[in-house]
């Protein structure tokens, strides 16, 4: 039997967020991870050793340089994901880079302008967009057994611990419930309906600086309308709603990760789908997708483009502008 070709991946970045990538890859046919690159080696090599990753490096540009890896994995606080992702293109490696993909929509345009100039892949990892049940719902609407959109409802919120150090409330490296958690309500709402007409956003503040929550509407043509909500501060439903004229899809909680769906078709009696997978967190198959696209020497998936990032960041342009909120160096 012929060997499954895979992408040798190089993890840059190795927090939390990098543990789930690098479980997930380890059951993923199409890919393995070769490479770890830290800020600082004993950093690299512990998690190289705990996921026994054959290589390990000290800085980001050897891991860029690396002859061990065919793409880069971009698991840095968002403030970074702009240079190191134009670094990774200079050193022709394809990237996956984590939300929030940049700080502003110039930086998106940078990016996506040097990957497509070098041939290079390059794809936000909206984890989100490959979840089945989540690409299920779309399916549904696209279908149109259930008539036409009407209004969308979703939220994220979780309680952070306040600590003005951390990531979620340091304004330098891109905190706040916006950048961290509010784009994933908005992103289905744009996966739905959309570039909005309108948009009105209110938000309340930490001392840092930093967003702690936010409310957001989304306009339409024809009175479509959604509304999106964020927060750091509480632990809110994080269930979706997509209204339609002949029925309702609940993405049941958490639904921006591995869930089910409720399918109502008319106020009281829904089917159930369960699609969580035991043994399985659910960034499988977004590696396997950005890996078949490497495979096949594509520049941008078709299911999260580089024109879906450019119209998130848009909208989240939008919002900051309309909320006040500014990042130190990239505003
Ligand atoms: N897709 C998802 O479900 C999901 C979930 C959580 C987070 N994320 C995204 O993934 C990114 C990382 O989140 P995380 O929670 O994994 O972050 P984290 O654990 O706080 O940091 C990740 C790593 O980034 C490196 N780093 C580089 N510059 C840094 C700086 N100035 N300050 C602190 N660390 C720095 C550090 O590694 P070294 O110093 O060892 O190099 C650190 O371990 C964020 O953009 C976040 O939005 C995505």
């Amino acid at each position: 039997m012929q060997e499954q070709k895979k992408v040798r991946w190089g993890v840059l970045g190795p927090g939390k967020i990098a543990r789930k990538f690098t479980e997930a890859a380890s059951r993923v046919e199409n890919a393995t991870v070769t490479a770890v690159g830290s800020r600082n080696e004993g950093r690299a090599k512990e998690f190289a050793g705990y996921y026994k990753i054959p290589h390990f490096y000290g800085s980001y540009q050897a891991l860029m340089q690396s002859d061990e890896v065919d793409a880069i994995y971009i698991a840095t606080p968002h403030s970074a994901h702009h240079e190191l992702t134009l670094a990774c293109i200079e050193n022709k490696k394809a990237v996956l880079c984590e939300k929030a993909f940049a700080m502003n929509t110039k930086e998106v345009k940078e990016m996506v302008e040097a990957a497509k100039k070098a041939k290079v892949f390059l794809m936000e990892a909206m984890w989100t967009r490959f979840l089945p049940h989540f690409e299920h719902a779309l399916e549904i609407v696209q279908s149109g057994t259930l008539g036409k959109v009407k209004s969308i409802q979703a939220d994220f919120g979780f309680k952070a611990p306040e600590d003005p150090e951390s990531r979620l409330y340091n304004l330098a490296l891109g905190g706040g419930a916006l950048m961290d958690v509010g784009l994933y309500p908005i992103f289905l709402v744009l996966s739905v309906l959309g570039k909005p007409s309108e948009i009105i956003a209110k938000a309340a503040f930490a001392d840092t600086g930093a967003d702690t929550q936010e409310t957001i509407f989304f306009g339409y043509p024809e009175g479509v309308q959604a509304v999106t909500s964020s927060s750091i501060i509480t632990d809110t439903s994080i269930i979706a709603q997509i209204n339609l004229e002949k029925g309702r899809i609940e993405i049941c909680r958490p639904w921006y990760q591995p869930s089910s769906l409720k399918i109502y078709n008319n106020r009281f009696d829904y089917q159930y789908e369960n699609y969580e997978v035991f043994g399985q967190n659910g960034y499988e198959h977004e590696i396997k997708e950005a890996s078949a696209d490497i495979l096949a020497n594509k520049v941008e998936n078709t299911k999260m483009t580089h024109a879906n990032s450019l119209m998130l960041m848009e909208c989240l342009d939008e919002v900051r502008a309309q909320i006040g909120l500014k990042y130190p160096n990239h505003d």
